[in-house]
């Protein structure tokens, strides 16, 4: 599973980046005690502010961009994502190295919405090997909430960012690899299916013809998962 994490990629477009920056730079911050990592209270000058939107307009850009990131989806088999968190480090803030605590979800994307500052990498160590990213306005990166990161100090301007947190609807770690597994596959069928301008989820010949069908097959499967669950008692029940 480690290999499809971190997960890098564009998640914003260049207006809604524009429309978070409005609602980031209207939104009254506080001395951050909510980070989920960085709680020291000796510190103060070297703690980040945090804060939520209060437009609901704003957290709905996040949840639609993470709606329309099937890479997103298929990795985490999101349950249910908190509202995002706003994070602004000035001149020397930063996030020590830590982990997420797992009662915020199982996994974290830090989303960046400025590029006019230097400094603020995102650090992450992965398989053993430290990364750093540099991430433009609109880029997230997605990461297990038990995987080792950091902030470097910011050493020039103002980094504004977005952190979220994702619980998935699987809980047990092997069952959600296997998951994860078949959602990635369904998509990619979907896709191929999508490119022959085939409606992916039309047999037209019903369910004899979706007997053979892989798209159908690997359906069956994330299903079957669920079952498992189910009868194990370990998924996390919808409201
Ligand atoms: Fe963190």
């Amino acid at each position: 599973m480690i290999e499809y994490f971190p997960y890098h990629r564009k998640l914003l477009k260049k207006k809604e980046v524009k429309e978070l920056l409005n609602y980031f730079d209207q939104t009254l911050l506080h001395l951050g005690t909510m980070s989920g990592g960085d709680t020291e209270t000796t510190r103060e000058i070297k703690q980040v502010y945090n804060g939520y939107f209060e437009d609901q307009r704003a957290n709905q850009i996040v949840y639609d961009a993470l709606d329309r990131d099937s890479g997103f989806g298929w990795r985490t088999i999101a349950q249910t994502t908190e509202r995002p968190m706003l994070s602004k480090s000035k001149l020397g803030q930063f996030y020590h190295p830590h982990q997420d605590s797992p009662v915020l979800g199982d996994y974290s994307t830090s989303l960046v919405l400025n590029d006019d500052f230097e400094g603020g990498e995102l650090q992450l160590r992965v398989a053993g090997e430290v990364k750093n990213y540099r991430l433009k306005p609109g880029e997230a990166v997605t990461y297990p909430t038990g995987m080792d990161h950091c902030v470097r100090p910011v050493t020039k301007g103002e980094r504004r960012a977005l952190v979220i947190w994702t619980k998935s609807s699987v809980t047990d770690p092997l069952l959600r690899e296997i998951a994860c597994l078949s959602n990635k596959v369904y998509h990619i069928l979907a896709k191929e299916k999508d490119k022959k301008k085939e409606n992916p989820y039309l047999f037209k010949d019903g369910i004899e013809q979706a007997s053979n069908d892989p798209l159908f097959l690997v359906d069956k499967i994330f299903t079957l998962v669920g079952r498992l669950m189910v009868a194990s008692g370990i998924v996390i029940k919808n409201d």
